[in-house]
């Protein structure tokens, strides 16, 4: 089954929003496989960001998560990379749909409360930088059959 990392970031901790996050999470049917509060330090937030290196954004970003605890999670569905980016909106706050997550709940580009693998391949490296194999658990979720065939 399909596996994606998202993170809630220091401004989602902080505003007390996890909750209403995971919520919506939950609602839509995606099954929480793994999750920790972290303080992600710098060598883990480059990595996180590589692709950005060199990018104008890529420092201010990199201090901006590890600001902070952070909620490092995995989630599981059918196509759950794609359900996630299209549930968290676009990565500018201000002009994301106010129905999604980014849209919702933020004002500014450098402040997004979320980030969310981008593909089934970025889902793979960011799992495996956050998370160790065991700390990836697997279980039967009631109302599973309920979900799709
Ligand atoms: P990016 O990977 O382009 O966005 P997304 O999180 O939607 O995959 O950028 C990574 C993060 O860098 C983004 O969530 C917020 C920050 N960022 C800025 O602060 N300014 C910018 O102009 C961009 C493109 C990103
Ligand atoms: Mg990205």
């Amino acid at each position: 089954m399909e596996k994606t990392f998202l993170m809630l970031k220091p401004d989602a901790v902080q505003r007390g929003l996890v909750g209403k996050i995971i919520t919506r999470f939950e609602d839509k049917g995606c099954k929480l496989v793994g999750m920790k509060l972290i303080k992600v330090d710098r060598s883990l937030a480059e990595r996180h960001y590589e692709e950005h290196k060199g990018k104008g954004f890529f420092e201010p970003t990199v201090n901006f998560i590890m600001s902070s605890p952070v909620v490092a999670m995995v989630w599981e569905g059918k196509n759950v990379v794609a359900i996630a980016r299209e549930m968290m909106g676009s990565t500018n706050p201000a002009s994301a749909n106010p129905g999604t997550i980014r849209g919702a709940y933020g004002m500014d580009i450098s402040r997004n409360v979320i980030h969310g693998s981008d593909s089934v391949a970025s889902a793979e490296r960011e799992i495996a930088l956050y998370f160790r194999p065991e700390e990836i658990l697997e279980y039967n979720k009631a109302g599973e059959e309920w979900l799709s065939e």
